[in-house]
Formats: C-alpha cells, sequence, structure tokens
C-alpha cells in the first residue's frame, strides 16, 4: 500500500514556533526521507471559516502568510502538494455523505470541539459549520488515502473521530473491498514539543496574548522575546535554587536544544542535563541561560527567515504553486469521490448494468 501524508493549518496567522516542532519540522523530515510516496499540505481556509464567518479577509490575507512559512520551512513543491482547502470542492460532497455517519452526541464528545466551544463563547449557538468541522476535517484526510496525518497532540481527537468514519464508511459501503484508508496521527515525541507554552508561560500560544514567536521575526523581536520569558518566580537571586517544572525558558530549551549547541555556544556545559543540573542546584542565573536559548533559536530561525524573504520577492510565483498544487489535489479528489458514490450505490449513470436489467425488467 502506498505511503500518503496529508496535513495542514488554518490560514488565522502567521505560523510560530509552536506550529515549527509542533508539526512542522517533522513535515518536512517526512517530505526529505524518502518513504512516502505522496505528500499533501493543505491551507485550512474553509475550516478557518467555520469559526471566523465575519472576518473573511482575515483569512484570505493569511493564506500567503501561511505558504511563505511553509516554504521557508522546508516544504518543497517539487516533492510535496501544497493546496488551498476551499478550491478542492470534492471535499465539501465527502463531508455530505460522512454526516450520515457521524452522530450529533459523538461530536459533542469531541473534545477539541469542546473545548473550542468554550474558548468562542459559542455555548449558547453552535454554527452548525464549526459543530461539523470534524467531518470535514475526516474528508480532508480521506480524499487523498492518507495513511500518516503529523500533527500536534490537540489533533488526536479528529484523527480519532476521522478513523470512526473511515471503519463506518467501509464496513457499511465497502465491506469485501475498503475504499477508504485508515490514518495514523503522527505527534512530536518529545514532551516539549506536544505543547510548546507562549513565552509567558501561559499553557497556549496565541496572536491575542502576544506570546508566540513567529518564524517571520526579526532577531531583534527574538531576543527581546526569549529575553522576556517567564521563568522560575522563586529564583530571585543567581545562588537560588531554580525550579525546572512550567519554566517556559527549560521547555524551550527541551524542544530545541542539542548538544551540538552547547559546543557552540555554551561549552561549560556538554549538555542540557548538566544545565538543568546546575539550575537546579543554585548558582545559574537566568540571564545566561536565556542568552543561550536565544543563540539556539536564532540559530534555528535564521535561514528559515531569510528563505522567507527570498520566497516573497515572488509572490505571483508562491500562488502559481498553490494553483498547480490544487489542481493536483482536485484530480486525486474526483477519484476518490468516484470511488466514494460508486461504493454508495449513487453512480447510476455509470452502472450501465442497472439500466439495462431496469429496462429489461418494464420490456416483459
Ligand atoms: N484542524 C487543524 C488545525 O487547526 C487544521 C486541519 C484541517 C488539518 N484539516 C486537517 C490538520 C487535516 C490535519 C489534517 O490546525
Amino acid at each position: 500500500m502506498s505511503k500518503i501524508i496529508l496535513t495542514g493549518d488554518r490560514p488565522t496567522g502567521r505560523l510560530h514556533i509552536g506550529h515549527y516542532v509542533g508539526s512542522l519540522r517533522r513535515r518536512v523530515e517526512l517530505q526529505n526521507s524518502g518513504e512516502y510516496d505522496k505528500t499533501y499540505i493543505m491551507i485550512a481556509d474553509a475550516q478557518a471559516l467555520t469559526d471566523n464567518v465575519d472576518n473573511p479577509d482575515k483569512v484570505r490575507e493569511n493564506i500567503i502568510e501561511v505558504a511563505l512559512d511553509y516554504l521557508a520551512c522546508g516544504l518543497d513543491p517539487s516533492k510535496a502538494t501544497l493546496f488551498i482547502q476551499s478550491q478542492i470542492s470534492e471535499l465539501c460532497e465527502l463531508t455530505f455523505y460522512y454526516m450520515n455517519l457521524v452522530t450529533v452526541s459523538r461530536l459533542q464528545r469531541n473534545p477539541t470541539v469542546k473545548a473550542e466551544i468554550q474558548l468562542r463563547n459559542f455555548e449558547a449557538s453552535i454554527p452548525v459549520g464549526f459543530f461539523c468541522y470534524p467531518i470535514s476535517q475526516a474528508a480532508d484526510i480521506t480524499f487523498c488515502k492518507a495513511t500518516t496525518v503529523p500533527v500536534g497532540e490537540d489533533q488526536l481527537p479528529m484523527i480519532e473521530q476521522t478513523k470512526e468514519i473511515v471503519h463506518k464508511f467501509n464496513s457499511i459501503y465497502a465491506p469485501d473491498k475498503p475504499v477508504l484508508v485508515d490514518p495514523q496521527a503522527l505527534i512530536p515525541e518529545a514532551e516539549a514539543c506536544k505543547r510548546l507554552p507562549g513565552t509567558d508561560g501561559k499553557a497556549k500560544m496565541s496572536k491575542s496574548l502576544g506570546n508566540c514567536i513567529y518564524l517571520a521575526d526579526t532577531a531583534d523581536e527574538i531576543r527581546t522575546k526569549v529575553m522576556g520569558m517567564y521563568t522560575d518566580p522563586l529564583h530571585l537571586q543567581v545562588s537560588d535554587p531554580g525550579h525546572l517544572e512550567g519554566n517556559t525558558v527549560f521547555i524551550y530549551l527541551d524542544a530545541f536544544a542539542r548538544d551540538e549547541h552547547f559546543e557552540r555556544y555554551l561549552p561549560e556545559y556538554a549538555n542540557l542535563d548538566e544545565l538543568k543540573a546546575h539550575y537546579t542546584r543554585g548558582g545559574l542565573g537566568d540571564v545566561k541561560v536565556k542568552k543561550f536559548l536565544n543563540s539556539v533559536i536564532q540559530e534555528e530561525l535564521e535561514p528559515i527567515r531569510n528563505r522567507r524573504t527570498e520566497f516573497a520577492k515572488d509572490i505571483p510565483e508562491i500562488y502559481n504553486i498553490l494553483k498547480k498544487g490544487s489542481d493536483a489535489a482536485r484530480e486525486v479528489a474526483g477519484q476518490t469521490l468516484s470511488e466514494v458514490k460508486q461504493a454508495m450505490r449513487i453512480d447510476y449513470f455509470e452502472d450501465s448494468e442497472m439500466i439495462k436489467a431496469q429496462s429489461e425488467r418494464y420490456a416483459e
């Protein structure tokens, strides 16, 4: 069986380092591993509209930002199909049919949907489109028969919901020869990468909290954000023992620092364990640790930022890439949709056997 990757992001803002360690970095590795037959990367504008109804321009403006972030990270249009969700109308058709396979109470129990309903104060009046987005996400994942979905941990309930739809579809409509493919989520192994906190230590990075480091940030912006990061409020003097628990600087180091960084920027320690030991023992100041983290993040983000600037010199070409990708995705979606319709017994005009049998019956 082919190995196929699909994943994507909502275009509601530029991508930040939480996206990067949570999924982007991995996608590029997978794309380059040569182990996958196809890689699809989707800008999920239709999904973004489910909770941004009154803000279509925000979604529109951020398509290019997300595309630039993708290319800057190393997603390569010659290896991966980059496309825009709304341009694949087949996804709506798939969603419509999958809706029959999901109950309202199952959607209500989806933990991600639950959390988002609370976050957006939708309790009293949930838009139907928003409520159903896990079903549309199942269409995103199944249209290309994805086997592998690299995502952040928060997306696990979506993959779970997709699996249920796949199993139900296959067992009802295609029991002998499955049509849809069961996807596997691929989430980061390192705890710190699963959910990188904001620079202020809050659990969620969000634009409105102003606590994100963006891939497009300048070197100065990064430095200012790192030097202002939340650490350990009990670590008042250098000599005090420091705490690692909930200490944003050390969580970021867990996500970014490698032994080679110590050789380059902090050779008096061999690795992160030694640095942590000194911090907890006391005698290591926050500023020194922050400066080290700054060097590490700068090293990682500088080439990304430079590539982004290069790509931004030819915006029409980026739209070209997205258009080509969308055309390619539409073709694959059309193929899957016709298999789905055949399995669902709604392929009337292709079924000459049926037409013949019915004419014979009426001729008697
Ligand atoms: N829900 C994802 C997010 O909020 C975006 C997304 C839409 C997605 N469709 C997808 C991710 C399909 C993986 C697979 O980031």
